[in-house]
């Protein structure tokens, strides 16, 4: 059987007074190195929104696949230790970091001022920007031809945040999900006349749902994001661990080879190793 190293110390400990010889006596040898060797490995606990194709999302078999998935499974496995993906609803999946029930977080998070006050993020790991989906008939060609609009977006997303930064945080013309593919299927069905979300996941959709008709209109005015992993704040062991992990998958070519799986190409010049 196997004595984590805190049993193992109280069993020690037990064993000086004289009175817990069984205790010694079950674990002789078991001391130090032995002592960690025998410890059951730490597994990670990874949380994640699964409902973000490409970057995650379930397969058939209830699987969590994707990008995100197999860049952390990469780092890890560099890293030489144990994770675990659980699916993680977006609206409280910083709330689980925060309260322990996940150790990382990796579901295309952007890195944001205001998230960094509350967590700390990896260095960036894929480059993304904002994208409007509309029906193809649609007359949209620029953000700002969205006001008088129905919006659809995922709440508490970077597109949610575009979004109320150009309606107003009050506007009824603003629809929030739980998904950004909840969002899209509402476009579908014609309850919002455009989505805002993540060019990779917009684009994704729109070519995996032809019978949808939609069609995306990008606008220049959408500041740059990049996506990062998250830890909890001052969680230095673990950040730096996935840090060096990550700058390892770059430097020999596992992260190319995973873009390529996703994206059909060598990544663009601004996903590329700094
Ligand atoms: N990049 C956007 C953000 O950080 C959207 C991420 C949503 N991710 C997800 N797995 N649902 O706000």
């Amino acid at each position: 059987t196997f004595l984590s190293a805190g049993m193992l110390a109280t069993a020690m400990l037990l064993g000086a007074c004289g009175k817990q010889e069984t205790a010694t006596s079950t674990a002789p040898a078991a001391s130090g190195p032995a002592a960690t060797a025998s410890a059951p490995a730490k597994v990670y606990v990874v949380g994640t929104d699964a409902a973000y194709a490409p970057f995650e999302s379930q397969n058939e078999k209830g699987e969590i696949v994707g990008f995100d998935i197999d860049v952390v499974s990469a780092i890890a496995a560099k890293a030489g230790v144990q994770v675990k993906f659980v699916n993680t609803p977006w609206e409280g999946i910083f709330n689980a970091l925060q309260q322990g029930d996940r150790d990382v977080l990796v579901s295309a998070i952007t890195i944001t001022d205001e998230r960094k006050q509350t967590m700390d993020f990896t260095a960036p790991y894929f480059d993304a920007v904002q994208l409007i989906a509309v029906k193809q008939g649609s007359k949209v060609a620029k953000f700002d031809d969205l006001k008088p609009l129905k919006v659809g977006v995922q709440t508490g997303t970077t597109g949610d945040e575009v979004v109320t930064k150009l309606l107003g945080k009050n506007s009824a013309a603003i629809k929030r999900f739980e998904s950004t593919p909840l969002a899209l299927k509402e476009l579908e069905s014609g309850g919002v006349d455009a989505v805002v979300a993540d060019n990779g996941v917009v684009i994704h959709y729109v070519a995996n749902n032809a019978g949808a008709g939609f069609k995306t209109v990008s606008d220049p005015s959408f500041t740059p994001e990049q996506y990062g992993i998250a830890v909890r704040k001052g969680n230095t062991a673990v950040l730096e661990m996935i840090n060096q992990g990550l700058a390892g998958i770059r430097a020999d070519g596992t992260y190319d080879r995973i873009y390529a799986k996703y994206f059909g190409s060598a990544p663009a010049a601004a996903n590329a190793a700094p």
